[in-house]
């Protein structure tokens, strides 16, 4: 992945977006560990826990700022988080390389909705809490 894409993505809060930034750059080790199983296997494990953490960083940053939406936003997350569980399992099953690469640029894929459609909310509420 074009790692100049999260450009696009900035939530403008250094933290958070330092963090989806270093879970980008996992994926794009996972990506070149495909074809071996065991390694590919052992980094999704990481990225998981670094995903996790992250959510759970940006939940209470969320409650620091009195973030109004943050249940469903949570809801997001764990369920981000079972889907990255199950892949373990798709990948461990599957044989062929072509359809690991599908499934880690799925993870990618809805990272990306997830900082798009629930993540920059917070930028959305920052800035009306700045005008008001
Ligand atoms: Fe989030
Ligand atoms: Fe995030």
């Amino acid at each position: 992945m074009d790692l100049n894409v999260l450009r696009h993505y900035q939530t403008g809060v250094d933290k958070l977006d330092t963090e989806h930034l270093a879970l980008f750059i996992k994926i794009n080790e996972i990506i070149k560990t495909l074809g071996d199983k065991d390694k590919t296997l052992e980094l999704l494990i990481e990225f998981t826990q670094a995903s996790e953490l992250h959510y759970a960083q940006e939940e209470v940053y969320m409650m620091t700022i009195d973030f109004p939406f943050i249940y469903a936003h949570r809801q997001d997350h764990a369920k981000l988080t079972l889907k990255n569980k199950s892949l373990f399992y798709d990948i461990k099953l599957t044989a062929r390389p072509d359809s690991e690469r599908y499934l880690v640029q799925e993870l990618s894929r809805q990272l990306l909705f997830h900082i798009d459609y629930y993540d920059l909310q917070i930028t959305e509420y920052l800035k009306k809490k700045t005008v008001q």
